[in-house]
């Protein structure tokens, strides 16, 4: 039995496989639409979600399962006190597989390690997200046909955005990336990703304020949100929630084969009128999702198509 907690959980090898498998999906839906039939997907998530819990509910549907679960804490028994190790047990009962959002670090590994079904790490605080991350690669395949030889812009809260310290852990393992990290000195990568994951790869990085500085040298601008939910005081949030605004003067420094990509929800960080421009890619990005949690649901549960 395998979980999903980090991306790096799958080799290149089989993350390839899997985003074959997703354009697959795409490309023939028809041939995966009884894949699932008699599976259940639990999501049961402890903090709030769009994207992510939606689009693995569509994933297990439009394989042919079942979902059930819970949207927030407070309309689960964690609201009394419940263990995640003791929901994790109940749930393993009741599902086949199940997709873990959690504020708390590494709350989605405690669930992996009490769980006799597989655990998808839906999000756990600032640390990881590593389906948006297979979200994120999905896209970029898509529209580049290629993860190598890149350079990515990596743009607003790059401290505690975790779809960024995952996206980064991913990339590290292609050829030719390098990265031009984008914020104020307050948001910074946090040095445990530099460090590790970037010096210890001896992946080509650099650190800039000025998003204009950037924008003409990227194939990629990866845009994030300020995480409002992460800070300790709101007069921080306030003074950086606008540090970046990405407008339509500003998509006029950047290549034509430049795409941008948000994991969404975006607040500010770019402006509804580059929504029109060819190489607004984010809501594409999210139709991605699906397809990429179709194909991890099928392979996590060692589901084979013909
Ligand atoms: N991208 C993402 O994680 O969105 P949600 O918070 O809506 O799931």
């Amino acid at each position: 039995m395998r979980h999903l907690m980090s991306p790096l959980d799958f080799s290149v090898e089989e993350l390839d496989k899997l985003l074959d498998i997703a354009q697959d999906i795409e490309a023939n839906p028809a041939k995966y639409a009884h894949a699932c039939e008699g599976k259940k997907l639990a999501t049961l998530f402890y903090e709030p979600s769009t994207r992510t819990r939606l689009s693995h509910e569509a994933a297990m549907l439009n394989l042919g399962g079942s979902v059930m679960g819970f949207a927030s804490a407070d309309s689960s028994s964690a609201s009394k006190g419940e263990s995640v190790a003791d929901t994790i047990r109940v749930i393993s009962c009741y599902a086949d597989i199940c997709a873990m959002r959690h504020p708390k670090e590494g709350a989605p590994m405690v669930a992996a390690q009490h769980s006799s079904i597989p655990v998808i790490n839906a999000g756990d605080g600032g640390h990881q997200h590593p389906t948006q991350t297979l979200t994120d690669l999905l896209t970029i395949k898509s529209l580049k046909g290629r993860l190598n030889n890149m350079t990515i812009g990596l743009c607003g809260d790059l401290k505690f955005g975790r779809t960024v310290h995952s996206l980064i852990n991913a990339l590290v393992r292609y050829e030719g990336i390098r990265f031009i990290l984008i914020s104020p000195e307050e948001l910074r990568l946090p040095e445990y990703v530099r460090h590790d994951v970037l010096d210890r790869n001896n992946v080509p990085y650099e650190e800039v304020v000025r998003l204009e500085d950037a924008l003409p040298e990227l194939d990629i601008l990866y845009m994030t949100r300020v995480q409002k939910e992460r800070f300790f005081n709101e007069e921080d949030y306030v003074r950086m929630k606008d540090f970046y605004i990405l407008d339509k003067q500003k998509m006029k420094l950047a290549p034509e084969d430049m795409y941008v990509l948000h994991p969404l929800p975006r607040v500010n960080e770019i402006s509804v009128e580059v929504d029109d421009d060819p190489r607004a890619a984010y809501f594409h990005q999210a139709q991605c999702g699906v397809y990429v949690r179709m194909a991890l649901i099928l392979t996590l549960l060692d589901i084979h198509v013909d």
